[in-house]
């Protein structure tokens, strides 16, 4: 069977930069920013990905361009063997759980556009339905015409209804406050916790730490250059997040809103403010329809994470990997849909919350880390220094870079999440 693969070097940064620009960007930015002092947030949250997130998404793209396979596939065939299968079998674990919630919260999505255009939506379970019916749809088409193709018409449909967003909320009175929240960095707000707030967000947004651009990477041809792809699709990302803030805050500080809502602060105060703005039901159908392309573009990525994995490692078909895989989906999301209501808890902690939780604070560290030190320590630097350089040339220095960086800034950055998501400090 000839592995699947992306067409295009514009369709590749496409569907990258589909899958990193989602949620993340529009729902969950503008509501950590607004809990975490807005400017300050803003510029470490800048500093983690270049010094951080850039070098693990390099990591990724060298383990699944050079061992062509998913997290597992590929992780078995750059060692040899099976001592790395639990980094692949973590990535898998995190995608199943990242995809419960993921699907949730796409669900009100699919809920706030239908209710924003017809002013009716049918109930929770049918909207977390018509997630996944969008995702089978795209999936089934396959990795180019299905993944790729849709990601090259989606996203750059994504950038212009933002601008016509961001220029709706610039135009309203008192704008400014909102702007100056957003862009005034008050370095006295920047604590630890703002720091790992920044981190984890880091890795979330730009969608490492669980095998999603490993198995993209596996799609890409040689030709494609690593470099330009991580950093075009890091500044893609970055922009849509400051671009979402831009949009969102001076909105809702103009109609007297509190920036510091938390996970509500999109569903719960956008709404209302739609409400309250001149033309404010139009820019409430793009805001949501906006918001639904951002989730299923990368929905669809963390879905593909356990289909790749089905389709290599167990033989199953595609179209009976996305079965199996859409019916775990389901029944999860299902549960974790559930407990938001507070039963289904645990530990004082529902179901969603302990998904998100266990991802963001454990899973997703975890893998990077395996990813990183793996590459830095064990796996010989000749054989990843000549992946990097097909597709593009020289720069010794930036590999240099890239490998003492992946060898100890990125290892002990993450080891203090780690540290504090286990209460050290
Ligand atoms: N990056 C996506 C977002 O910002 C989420 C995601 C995480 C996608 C991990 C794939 C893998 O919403």
């Amino acid at each position: 069977m000839a592995k699947n693969k992306f067409g295009s070097k514009l369709g590749v940064v496409m569907a990258a930069a589909g899958s990193a620009v989602g949620l993340g960007n529009v729902w969950r930015f503008p509501y950590l920013a607004g809990e975490n002092g807005g400017g300050a947030f803003l510029l470490v949250y800048i500093i983690c990905v270049l010094v951080i997130g850039i070098p693990v998404m390099m990591s990724e793209f060298v383990i699944g361009r050079r061992g062509s396979g998913n997290a597992v596939g590929a992780m078995r065939s750059l060692s040899g063997g099976r001592k790395w299968d639990w980094l692949g079998a973590i990535c898998i674990l995190c995608s199943i759980l990242i995809l419960a919630f993921y699907l949730v919260v796409t669900g009100w999505c699919v809920k706030f556009f239908l209710l924003s255009l017809f002013g009716a939506a049918p109930a929770d379970w049918i909207n977390t339905l018509i997630a996944l019916g969008l995702n089978v749809l795209i999936l089934g088409l396959g990795v180019e015409k299905g993944i790729e193709k849709v990601s090259t018409v989606l996203m750059p449909l994504l950038l212009v209804l933002l601008v016509m967003l961001v220029v709706r909320s610039l135009t309203l009175p008192n704008s400014g406050e909102g702007i100056r929240f957003l862009f005034e960095p008050d370095f006295t707000k920047i604590t630890t916790d703002v720091w790992l707030a920044a981190l984890s967000q880091s890795f979330f947004t730009l969608s490492l730490g669980m095998g999603c651009m490993l198995t993209y990477a596996s799609y890409m041809k040689k030709e494609q250059n690593l470099w330009s792809t991580a950093a075009q699709v890091a500044s893609i990302d970055t922009l849509v997040a400051i671009l979402a803030g831009v949009a969102v805050f001076p909105a809702v500080f103009s109609l007297g809103f509190s920036p510091t809502e938390g996970p509500q602060l999109v569903f719960d105060v956008l709404p209302e403010v739609f409400h309250s703005m001149p033309g404010g039901s139009v820019f409430g159908v793009l805001f949501f329809l906006l918001l639904l392309i951002a989730a299923v573009t990368s929905a669809i990525s963390i879905q593909e994470i356990q289909v790749a994995y089905l389709n290599e490692q167990h033989q199953m078909s595609r179209s009976k990997a996305l079965v199996w895989t859409t019916a775990v989906a389901f029944a999860l999301a299902m549960l974790c849909s559930l407990s938001l209501d507070g039963s289904l808890s645990i530990g004082g902690r529902g179901l969603f919350d302990w998904f998100d939780y266990l991802t963001s604070k454990f899973l997703m560290p975890l893998s990077a880390i395996g990813f990183v030190l793996y590459l830095g320590w064990f796996y010989p630097t000749e054989e990843s220094r000549d992946e990097i350089k097909q597709g593009s040339e020289g720069r010794e220095w930036l590999f240099q870079t890239w490998l003492w960086t992946i060898r100890t800034v990125v290892p002990a950055g993450i080891f203090i999440i780690f540290l504090h998501g286990l209460g050290v400090f």
